[in-house]
Order: structure tokens, then sequence, then C-alpha cells
């Protein structure tokens, strides 16, 4: 049963004055009414958005033999509106509420509520003369600039869904998903900077429109000047565009339930899944978490180091703090341009009150040395946060004694594409913290261990984390699948969504995640499906076969290893093992890298040809192939020439 934690990092009294939720019983008093009570919690919750009419019948509804489930049903509302015009309606206009920090140290832009609101509404009026309407899907594939969050509330505030593709993706990643949503609106920019370097993005757009799609309008955003190709009738720039727009557009009133944006990732599949999300339940999570994450205060200045391509920018740059009237910090740049004190450089700047990122970020930042940190004051910080990956408590310690100087609790806030808003994670005031364990679940959410079988696992032992029951800011669907999503989370284990994460509990019932139990690999904290990597590398002239798995990295927690064979006529080869590493990462993106390519006879396989992956794991890892069981193998002879040829 759930017990306080006894540990050596209790949140300190100063830190108490500010925790919105300073004990323990605070916490299990409202946790446990949220699960008792979902309807009447969740119900009086609502009120923290401003509604055109709360109209709805239900609270929630669920048809679980159709895997579908409703919040709020019926009610009306704006997500831009709740994000924008409210504040600047209650006291907040002239409050910033994007920070910019460019690439280059000295050219940073602050937009206040008022200054967002205007640019909004002028944008949402460009993408309706550009015949978006209710219920459209507009892609974004552009670099983390200000237009990018202007678009994205620009979208809702007229009911078009935006679906961002991250953009260090390839053509084809960009292609493939552009295609699935089926949009006719791209908005896009000349190129972006990183690091001091030009990233093309324009080009790679252009290269995909060579291909047949539905889109018919391209908005571009100039930020680098660089020279492009435009094409006429079918490109347009967007401050040509802004300059003739009105600074006037009034909200679409959105049901509930109605879709807010897609954003795809990765699973099981060679194909990734565009996950839908909807209006209110989403908004409701991502701003309570946000709160509760890192105990926002009005005045604090807040920084999540994510892309907004991924979803944690989408509800921690910018849904979360913006509904919640907080000031989001957004950064453009790497953290070793000009120098490697570039982050701490833009604490001390700022004063940044909230610093949130990802533990391949913090143990690259252990890596290059307590110096660049200790050069600066860093003494603004009140609460760190981490996302993406398990953290190691190493680490974990790392982080809290040198960057947050001892005084700082650590949000390990652990959460998916799918779920919207953080499901586990400590509240920093409540309870006393664990290193390395993402703790105790947000209101409404019932995490249960559980075996293969399905079968509940005994404290200690390492499970499936599975959760009970739909909570607000849940994934629908995915978008044209709903298949897919019935079968990926509601259907491997019946009556339960299954997160594909493997975890444990303690005897205190704090939870301990240790990972994907799915073929899903996990980049510097970004999700790789390893059948995309197969998927990609299966293309190229000479592969026969591909299979990829993870491998423990240092710096960026896991690093992706494949085994290939080779159709005939092909032989290893230096330059062939750098030209298929190349080829995905034009098939796939940069961050889908292959570390290693070992060039193989043949691969472990059942008697029904499915490769063994769980055996290449193992080799892959640096097993010795010893203790390995090989009784499903068709040859358990290949098992020799793997290890033996291990890079
Ligand atoms: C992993 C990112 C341990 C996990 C928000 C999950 C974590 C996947 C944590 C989702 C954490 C995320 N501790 N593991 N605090 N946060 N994960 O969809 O494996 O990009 O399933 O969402 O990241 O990745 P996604």
């Amino acid at each position: 049963m759930a017990k306080q934690p006894k540990t050596e990092y209790p949140p300190s009294a100063e830190y108490l004055k500010r925790a919105h939720i300073d004990s323990y019983e605070k916490y299990k008093k409202a946790y446990d009414r949220s699960i008792k009570d979902p309807e009447g919690f969740w119900g009086e919750l609502a009120d923290e958005l401003d509604w055109y009419s709360k109209g709805w019948d239900k609270v929630f509804h669920w048809d679980k033999k159709e895997c579908r489930f409703t919040w709020f049903k019926g009610g009306k509302l704006n997500v831009s509106y709740n994000c924008l015009d409210r504040h600047v309606k209650n006291g907040l206009k002239n409050t910033a509420a994007l920070i910019f920090e460019a690439d280059e140290p000295d050219q940073s832009r602050t937009y206040t509520y008022a200054q967002l609101l205007y640019e909004v509404q002028r944008f949402a009026n460009v993408l309706k003369s550009k015949g978006v309407k209710r219920g459209d899907r507009v892609a974004v594939y552009l670099p983390m600039i200000p237009e990018l969050a202007i678009c994205l509330l620009a979208c809702a505030r007229i009911g078009a869904i935006h679906s961002v593709v991250f953009s260090g993706f390839s053509t084809d990643s960009l292609y493939n998903r552009v295609v699935d949503c089926g949009a006719r609106v791209l908005v896009t920019s000349d190129g972006g900077f990183r690091g001091g370097r030009h990233i093309d993005i324009k080009g790679k757009v252009n290269e995909m429109l060579e291909r047949e799609t539905d889109v018919e309008t391209v908005i571009v955003v100039k930020r680098t000047g660089t020279d492009i190709v435009m094409e006429e009738d079918r490109d347009v720039w967007w401050d040509d565009e802004m300059a003739k727009a009105s600074p006037v557009c009034p909200c679409e009133e959105m049901d509930a339930e109605d879709t807010l944006f897609l954003l795809y990732t990765s699973g099981s599949t060679g194909k990734p899944k565009g996950v839908v999300h909807t209006q209110a339940g989403y908004l409701l999570g991502a701003m309570l978490t946000f709160r509760h994450a890192f105990d926002y205060r009005p005045g604090d200045i807040y920084w999540c180091t994510a892309d907004i391509g991924w979803i944690t920018g989408h509800s921690y740059i910018l849904y979360g703090p913006l509904a919640e009237g907080a000031t989001t910090l957004m950064f453009e740049g790497v953290p070793n341009y000009p120098d490697n004190g570039r982050m701490w450089e833009i604490v001390e700047k700022w004063k940044v009150d909230v610093f949130y990122t990802a533990p391949t970020a913090i143990r690259m930042m252990r890596k290059t040395g307590d110096e660049w940190i200790l050069k600066h004051d860093l003494t603004s910080l009140k609460v760190l946060g981490s996302v993406g990956e398990p953290i190691d408590p190493d680490v974990w310690r790392w982080y809290y004694e040198v960057v947050g100087g001892g005084r700082c609790p650590i949000s390990d806030t652990y959460w998916q594409t799918e779920t919207g808003s953080h499901i586990i994670l400590p509240l920093p005031g409540a309870y006393p913290q664990k290193p390395g364990s993402a703790m105790k679940p947000f209101f409404g959410i019932e995490p249960t261990l559980i075996n293969e079988d399905g079968s509940p696992t005994k404290t200690g032992e390492q499970g499936r984390l599975v959760l009970k029951k739909p909570w607000p800011s849940c994934a629908r669907t995915v978008w044209n699948d709903h298949q897919m999503y019935r079968q990926t989370y509601w259907e491997v284990y019946p009556g339960y969504y299954f997160t594909g994460d493997g975890a444990r509990m303690d005897e205190d019932g704090d939870i301990w995640i240790t990972g994907r139990v799915d073929d899903v690999i996990s980049v510097a904290g970004h999700r790789i499906g390893a059948a995309e990597v197969e998927a990609a590398l299966i293309s190229h002239k000479s592969v026969a076969e591909a299979a990829v798995v993870p491998i423990p990295d240092e710096i960026k927690g896991e690093a992706i290893y494949t085994f290939v064979t080779l159709k005939q006529g092909f032989e290893e080869s230096e330059e062939l093992v750098k030209e298929l590493i190349t080829h995905v990462r034009k098939e796939v993106g940069p961050i889908a890298t292959p570390k290693t390519i070992q060039v193989v006879d043949e691969l472990p396989k059942t008697r029904s040809g499915k490769i063994v992956r769980r055996i290449l794991r193992k080799i892959a890892g640096g097993g010795d192939g010893k203790d390995l069981d090989t009784s499903a193998l068709v040859d358990p002879n290949v098992i020799g020439a793997l290890v033996k040829g291990r890079k």
C-alpha cells in the first residue's frame, strides 16, 4: 500500500512555501478522491478552464467494448482563448508569455500575452484566407522559433487540427506524416539555426512535395534568409501574409471532444501512429500537471528544453504553461554553442526558476564538467525536472547537488505522447524524494504492475506497467486507425491501458520505471521504433534482412545496434556500412542513426521464421551467448558467429 516514503531528500521549509500541495496527507486525500469519485473530482476541476457552456451530460463516458471514452462531451470551449484571451482580460496582458532565446545569444525576443494574442489572431486569419476550416489538418515543419507557437495556437483558435513534424525528421518521415493526415496547408521555414550552423528545412519540403500529397499551400517563415526555391502558386511568405491579415479573429466554439492535434509517434510497427488528443481533457491535464509538477507561481520564469516537435514541447512549452498564465522560455539552440556554458548562461540571464530537461542532456552536462555550471549564478532555480527516460540515481544526485545547489526538488515526470500529460511523478512539496524513482501517480491515475501473463507482480518485482481506466488527457484514438489504438493500448491486457514500459513498485508503493518492454528504442529520450529502422535498412538495395536492437549508451541512454544480412552479390565493406548509415539518416532522420552495423550471414530465427530479438539484444549488449535460451531457434549454431562478429 502507498506510504509516505522516507529518504534523505525531503522538501526544505523554504520550498514548502511555494508548494501547492505541501503534505503527503493533502496529496493522498485528493488522490483518493480522484480514484473513488473521478466524475466529481474532474467535474470540479473543469472550473479551472473557461467555457462557453458546460453542457455535458456526463463528465466521463466509457464504452469499454469499443475502447472509446469522452470527458466533458457537450461542453464548449476554445483552447487558444484559455491560453491567451482570458489572461489578457485578467491582468496578464503585459506579462511575458513567451521568451524566445535564439541560437545566437544576443537575439532574444519576448512576447507579452497581449502581443502573442495579436500575432495568433493574425495568423489564424492567414490560415482562414488559405481556406483552412474547422477540422482541417495543418502540417507544421518548423524549427524552434516563436512562429511555431503562434501557428499552433492559431490552429487551435479556428478549430484546425495541427500535426507537427519534428524539424529533425527526414523528407521521407515528413512525407509519411503529411500524407497520413491529409494536410492541405503546410507551415515551414526557409531554414533554421542550430549551434551557429544553418539547417536546411525548405529544401526537404521541396523534395517531399515532388511526390503526390494533398498540400496546396506552403507558408514559409523567413528565419535564415538563405536562398531557397519558392514554388509559384503554392508557396507564400509568412510575413507577406501576416501584413495583410486582420488582428481580430474570433474563437471557434469547440466541443470538449473535438480533436486539438495529432502527433505521430513510433511503436512496434513500421508505421508511426498519429496519436489523437482532444481539447478540454488534454488542456486540463497539461495545465494541472504543469502547476503541480513544478509548483509554478506567478512571476516565475519556466524553461523546458524540449523541442515543440515532441509531446513534451506541446504540453510543457506551450499548452500547460500558457493555460496557467505562466512565462515560458523557448530555446532555439544547443547546449554547447557558443560554449559549454550556454544553458547556465540562459538560466542566469533570465533568472530561470524552473528548469525542465532530459536525462540525456543531464548526462552530457555532467560529462562536460562542473566548472561550466559553477561559473554561473544559478540561485534563481527552485525546481528541476527530468523527462523522457529513467534517470539514474547517480545522475539524479549530481543534478540535485551541482545544478540545483542542494535546494531544488527534482520532478522526475513519467508520461508518454499518448498520456498527454504527466502520469507518475513526485509532487515536489508533498513528500521526500527518492533519486531515480518517478514515485507516485498523479490524480486519476491507477498504476498496476503485472507479469506478461497478466498476473499481479510481487512487491519489488519487475512487471509491465498498466493503468486502470482512462483519464482526461489520455489519447482518444489513432488517426484513421482505431483498430490499431485498441490493439496497442487497451487489448493487450483487457481492461487496462498498456504503457509498453516495465517498472517495479517498492515497499512504499513508489514506482521505478525500467524502460520499454516492446520494440521501441529510446535514443536520447526519443522514441524510435525498431521496425522503422529495419524498414529503412531493407529499402536499401544491398540489404536482405535487418534486425535492430538497443544497446546501453553512456550519454544517450540507449543506442541503435543493427544486424543485417546482405543480398547476393553484395559484400561487407566499410563503405557499404557507411552508406547504410547515411541511408537510415535520410530515410528516418539523424536521430535514428545506427551506432553499429554488424553484417552477418544469418539471423537467429524461430521455426516460423521470426527473428528472435531477445537473443540479439543480449549479444549486442556484450553477452557471450552461453546463457541464452536457444530452444526456439531453428539453428542454434548461428549464435557463435554472431558473438564472434560483434562490433
Ligand atoms: C519513457 C515523452 C522513465 C518511457 C514524454 C515512455 C520515461 C516513453 C520517463 C514515452 C521517465 C518518459 N522515466 N522513462 N520520467 N518519461 N519515459 O512518447 O519509456 O516521447 O514510454 O513521451 O519515454 O516517450 P514519448
